[in-house]
């Protein structure tokens, strides 16, 4: 057996003794347990600090293991999932009995996603069934994006780690509500309301940056221990120098490099067009906090793309503290 084949099965065999496993995926590394075991769906909550009430996503390995998990696979449901996945795309649906109230946090609606990470897909293969998992940070913390960042914070709680390198695409995945008509998006992400407006042949709800819908979203979220400020890039500089000089430990990080920055002020970039930005958001993120910073300055890229859901994530950070 290989390295790799030895730590996933090492990583089935904890799932199923109800124990949690953190692994990668294409967005972000998240913190598994056995979907269908309430017990193991707790220790989830425990580990992160999280609130019962904020339901998880459940991953599956493909689009033909949803069917157990909802009341109904709909057409719209799935002309989406043969669109999307495996990809970033959280299909929120009504709930079959199958799944525990621990799960969904006691709705009628689970969230389900076929993650697009090799890793991922081996882990949920070896395993046999969902994996519900969260971001696999600490609650009101940002995501992580490396195995690193995941032993940093949650270390102790988890039973084997998957080290899958640093994620793609960075920020976590569109959840899109299949309940509502149209169908709404709850967060921005990778996948666009237009590309899921496309499939559908129909309009989408994208309520991108207007009130958090979703449970669990808090303004607070996705924040790293240094202030954001969210600034246009004329006025980066400017506002770099006058935080400076009242003596802050200031970082930056904007799409394109900032002239005129004094000497001390930590660069966290440039991180270049919108899916470079969010690759490495929750890096600089928590960069920013390693080196000390109490503000960091950010220059939002277009709000084009995944740039909408990199502003969405900016905008939380920066309302949070
Ligand atoms: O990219 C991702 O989605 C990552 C990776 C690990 O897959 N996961 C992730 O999970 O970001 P989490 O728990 O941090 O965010 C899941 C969000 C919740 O905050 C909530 O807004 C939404 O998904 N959600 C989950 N179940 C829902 C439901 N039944 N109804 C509405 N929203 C739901
Ligand atoms: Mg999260």
């Amino acid at each position: 057996m290989g390295c790799e084949e030895a730590a996933v099965a090492a990583g089935a065999d904890a799932l199923a003794a109800g124990r949690l496993v953190a692994f990668p995926t294409e967005t972000v590394y998240g913190l598994g347990a056995n979907a269908l075991d309430a017990g193991a769906v707790g220790r989830v909550f425990a580990a992160k600090g999280r609130p019962t009430d904020h339901p998880l996503i459940c991953h599956v390995v493909s689009a033909g293991a949803l069917a157990p998990l909802v009341a109904d696979v709909t057409p719209v449901a799935q002309a989406l999932a043969a669109a999307f996945w495996p990809g970033p795309l959280t299909l929120v649906m009504p709930r079959s009995a199958a799944v525990p109230d621990a799960v969904t946090g006691g709705r009628d609606t689970v969230a389900v996603r076929v993650p697009a990470h090799p890793l991922a897909l081996a882990l949920l293969r070896a395993f046999g069934g969902p994996v519900a998992a969260p971001s696999a940070n600490r609650f009101g913390r940002p995501s992580p994006t490396t195995a690193t960042d995941v032993a940093d914070e949650l270390g102790e709680a988890v039973a084997v780690i998957l080290d899958g390198g640093p994620c793609e695409i960075g920020i976590e995945s569109t959840v899109l509500d299949l309940t509502t008509d149209p169908p709404q998006v709850l967060r921005p992400g990778r996948i666009s309301a237009e590309q899921v407006a496309q499939v559908i042949g129909g309009p989408v709800d994208a309520e991108a940056s207007g009130p958090a819908r979703a449970p669990g979203m808090l303004e607070s979220h996705y924040a790293p221990g240094a202030r954001v400020e969210v600034v246009a890039a004329e006025q980066a500089a400017a506002r770099a120098t006058a935080l400076h000089a009242e003596g802050m430990r200031v970082a930056v990080l904007a799409p394109d490099p900032v002239d005129a920055l004094p000497q001390g002020v930590l660069v966290l970039g440039p991180v270049g067009g919108a899916d470079d930005y969010a690759a490495r958001l929750y890096a600089a993120f928590r960069r920013a906090d390693a080196e000390g910073a109490g503000v960091i300055v950010a220059i939002p890229p277009p709000a084009e793309g995944i740039g909408v859901a990199v502003r969405d994530r900016l905008q939380r950070a920066s309302a949070g503290r």
